[in-house]
């Protein structure tokens, strides 16, 4: 495994990171679970990511993840980054949902209950929200990390102009914001614009989410929806009208291209996903060890030259999921 500082801070991240959104929670396959999390940590996959909110039930995967933890991995506990957020609705009534000072001091007590951990290595503010001040999140974060509930913090999601006054706010109180989660991949490429001249800017490294744009960047939807799919499991957050014939006809073209690299179509999609330096890292979900084994292949062929890059635009043509 590869690792690189995460911005200008001390702390290395490995370049594929394991998030536990899908196939994590009590309504999943248990072994499955724990075959993943203890295969990528054999493989150098220190970085695992959670949400307060992550199942389903919500709050399962933390749970699972705790006890898979504590079971096989107890005496290894420094040797991982483990992250968790709240900002997504978790439980009723008005302090469940958005971002107060309320809400996210509850809910990391909660996640470390959960997780049965003593501190998460960083906590996030999972999203925007535009009904509490920017303020008092950003306060809550720092907090946290006084309190020792997290070593660092993160942002998710932010939209640029309220991302630059929470990493200004941060950076003023000595709690500098770390990295930056937000969706990247060849079908939404927005951060090129929008994040990663703003965190490199800070000093403050970039995690990019569903690298595989949910599976579609894979040679998964091919022929069709198959069975064992995000996009057929009833709980997934792909939806079957967002395989589109347009853009998997792109994938068709950009698995020959993959194949030419001798990569499978994630591999080259994750490679492509590292190319700019100021992506510190991606976090990869997976169904079981064989896709993750996979997707770990894509450091092996990192680079693309310039024609390939320009092929890449041509197909991708401004595609977006
Ligand atoms: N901050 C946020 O708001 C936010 C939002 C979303 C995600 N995240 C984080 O990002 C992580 C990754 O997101 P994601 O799961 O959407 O990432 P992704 O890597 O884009 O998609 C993962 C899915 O793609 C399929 N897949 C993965 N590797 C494959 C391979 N080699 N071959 C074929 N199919 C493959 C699997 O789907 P099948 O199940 O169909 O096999 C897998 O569940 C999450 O777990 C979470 O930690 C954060």
């Amino acid at each position: 495994m590869e690792y690189s500082y995460c911005g200008n801070s001390g702390l290395q991240l490995p370049k594929i990171a394991l998030g536990l959104w899908h196939n994590f929670g009590f309504a999943d396959d248990f072994s499955a679970a724990t075959d993943m999390i203890l295969y990528a940590f054999e493989q150098g996959v220190t970085h695992f990511d959670l949400a307060n909110n992550y199942g389903p039930p919500p709050g399962s995967a933390e749970s699972n993840f705790g006890e898979i933890l504590r079971d096989n991995l107890a005496s290894h506990r420094d040797e991982m980054i483990v992250s968790s957020k709240a900002g997504h609705l978790m439980w009723n009534g008005p302090y469940g949902d958005g971002s107060s000072r309320k809400y996210l001091m509850a809910s990391i007590d909660r996640s470390l209950k959960r997780t049965g951990l003593e501190y998460f290595d960083i906590f996030y503010s999972h999203r925007y929200d535009a009904k509490t001040p920017l303020e008092e999140t950003m306060q809550a974060l720092v907090d946290i990390v006084r309190q020792g509930k997290a070593l660092y913090v993160g942002l998710s999601k932010y939209p640029p102009a309220q991302a630059i006054i929470a990493m200004n706010y941060l950076a003023d109180r000595d709690v500098p914001c770390l990295i930056f989660q937000d969706k990247y991949s060849m079908f939404n490429r927005r951060p090129e614009k929008e994040i990663f001249g703003i965190v490199e800017g800070f000093g403050s490294g970039f995690i990019a989410f569903s690298p595989l744009a949910q599976g579609m960047l894979t040679n998964k939807y091919l022929n069709g929806i198959p069975e064992h799919s995000r996009a057929a499991d009833a709980t997934g957050f792909l939806r079957r009208d967002q395989v589109r014939p347009d853009l998997i006809e792109k994938v068709i073209r950009l698995n020959f291209m993959a194949s030419n690299r001798r990569q499978t179509m994630a591999e080259m999609a994750l490679a492509w996903a590292l190319r700019d330096h100021r992506v510190t890292s991606l976090i990869v979900g997976a169904r079981n060890v064989e896709q993750l084994r996979d997707n770990l292949k894509a450091l092996d062929n990192p680079l693309f030259s310039a024609e390939e890059l320009a092929e890449i635009d041509r197909v991708l043509n401004g595609a977006e999921l």
